[in-house]
């Protein structure tokens, strides 16, 4: 079976769970499910990342130790990923034991690789963003005056330390023709030139340890300096999968690692880097999304306004959240999220689209057929027209699930939803069952069930719990049991006989 391997960024252990977090979670979980419908062997890892400066401070900040505030976060994690129907595979933490062999052994690999060597340093360090800037970086970014960070204007330390050095710089060319030659390897395409102009720009070495807190990997042989926290996290995509035992494990190298675009550079330029140094395969695939701001505004801990799980779940099922996330701000730009916008999507695509379709044709089924399917008659052009676009949806929506563009695979189905809705208004069954047009009427009904069905198949990835129970609607007595589009994608699956349920509002509209 050919494998595919999907990632989410690790997420902090100093903050709670927030809309950002689960949007890169939900859209990792859509392309699991739809990937192994599509008959893969897949792994989807998901995890927290524990260690470093920041953590280290918040756990001092409330009198515990580290791991106790990261325990207590891992704990919110764990019950947040099945309320939101998230099938991971694995879920990594960086204070395990098994990512710790991972990261040492990375280490390993990049020393005798004479990837690392011993220097000093002297910069400048934002403690939030943990990011370290160069004089002439904050001399460009008119921070330099007031001492501050760039990104967050918070004000950064000035670091003078012993320190480990990756050599960054060493694999710029490499890299550069690396990208050249996958035009696929960083999407989207505007994410893709931004990386190829920094890199164009030159690349430092890379610092990458730390003497100045404790709360990481200590480094193999110099238990002095603790492993800087980004070569600790990224190694987690390979140590979740066994990696050093053995170096290439199965699943490597990862089809898609998903992140947001705040973190692209370290995905699409240090590891990589990291990784050819060490001599392993490169991912296959970095894809960078936007930004949610909430009703307007970018959300902060210091404002207090993120938007918390819990607070959506209270409104909205879990389907619906993921259903609009993924729908309503295409996937790679920036959004805003908005409750009336939820409500609206809600109404218009779920309620009066699918909601009415489905509604609508199985209480026809059972109006005027108790609920049985009978042969379909002579098909005419209408009904030739319906399942080609039923399959052409099929087709198109696996090409928007490579790129991912699940915004555009969402607007796909809804075409052919519609189609269904216009192709009810245009064969009016009600009135070929009031001229006593048997063999029509069976057609149509016939039509529209099976056209139902492989919508939802194809929505099942994006709301698994709603569309197995439209699903169940659909297929009666017959045990649904694993859902393939290889073993029920085809036009026609149900036959002469079959009994569909009286229809249940799935999604009733909301005033
Ligand atoms: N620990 C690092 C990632 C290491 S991966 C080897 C990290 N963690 S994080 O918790 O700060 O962020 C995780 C993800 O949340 C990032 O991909 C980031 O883009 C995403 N988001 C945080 N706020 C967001 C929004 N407002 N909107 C969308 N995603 C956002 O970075």
């Amino acid at each position: 079976m050919e494998s595919y391997y999907v990632t989410t960024p690790i997420y902090y252990v100093n903050d709670e769970p927030h809309l950002g977090h689960i949007y890169t979670t939900i859209a990792a979980d859509v392309l699991a499910r739809y990937q192994r419908m599509a008959g893969r062997d897949v792994f989807f890892l998901t995890g927290v990342d524990e260690h470093g400066q920041k953590v280290q401070q918040a756990a001092e900040g409330r009198g515990i130790k580290p791991i106790e505030l990261a325990d207590q976060v891992v704990e919110r994690y764990q019950s947040l990923w099945p309320e939101l129907s998230i099938s991971h595979s694995d879920f990594i933490r960086t204070s395990s034991e098994r990512h710790q062999k991972g990261v040492q052994a990375m280490w390993k690999r990049l020393e005798s690789a004479g990837a690392i060597y011993k220097d000093f340093y002297e910069d400048w360090y934002c403690v939030p963003c943990e990011t370290y800037w160069k004089e002439t970086q904050l001399k460009e970014a008119e921070c330099w005056d007031d001492k501050q960070c760039p990104d967050c204007k918070r004000t950064v330390e000035k670091v003078q330390e012993e320190s480990y050095f990756f050599r960054l710089s060493d694999y710029q060319e490499q890299l550069l023709a690396h990208i050249h030659a996958h035009p696929d390897f960083i999407g989207p395409a505007s994410r893709r030139n931004e990386v190829l102009s920094f890199i164009e720009s030159g690349l430092h070495d890379l610092s990458i340890s730390r003497t100045t807190f404790s709360w990481g990997v200590p480094v193999p042989g110099d238990k002095k300096h603790v492993i800087y926290v980004w070569i600790d996290a990224l190694t987690n995509y390979l140590s979740a999968l066994g990696f050093p035992d053995p170096a290439v494990p199965k699943h490597w190298p990862a089809d898609i690692h998903l992140i947001g675009k705040d973190i692209l550079r370290f995905h699409a330029i240090y590891w990589p880097c990291m990784l050819m140094a060490a001599d392993l395969p490169l991912p296959k695939r970095i894809f960078a999304h936007g930004w949610w701001t909430v009703e307007g505004e970018k959300m902060s801990k210091s404002k207090g306004n993120a938007l918390r799980p819990t607070e959506l779940l209270e409104a909205y099922d879990a389907d619906v959240i993921r259903y609009f996330l993924l729908r309503e701000v295409p996937f790679g730009h920036d959004g805003d999220f908005s409750f009336a916008a939820m409500k609206q999507r809600y109404n218009t695509d779920l309620a009066n689209d699918v909601g009415n379709l489905l509604n609508r044709s199985l209480a026809m089924l059972n109006k005027y057929r108790d609920g049985i399917l009978c042969e379909a008659g002579a098909e005419q052009e209408m009904d030739r027209a319906l399942i080609a676009d039923v399959q052409a949806m099929q087709r198109d929506v696996a090409e928007h699930m490579e790129t991912p563009a699940f915004h555009l695979a969402l607007e796909r189905i809804s075409l052919v939803v519609r189609h269904g809705n216009r192709y009810v208004e245009d064969s009016a069954p009600w009135a070929l069952a009031k001229a006593g047009d048997d063999d029509r009427l069976n057609s149509v009904l016939y039509h529209l069930v099976e056209t139902l069905r492989l919508v939802a198949l194809q929505l099942l990835p994006f709301m698994p719990s709603k569309m197995r129970a439209m699903l169940k609607q659909i297929h009666g007595d017959i045990e649904l049991g694993e859902l393939s589009f290889g073993a029920q994608g085809g036009w026609g699956l149900l036959k002469a006989g079959h009994q569909c349920e009286k229809p249940q509002p799935l999604f009733p509209r909301m005033e």
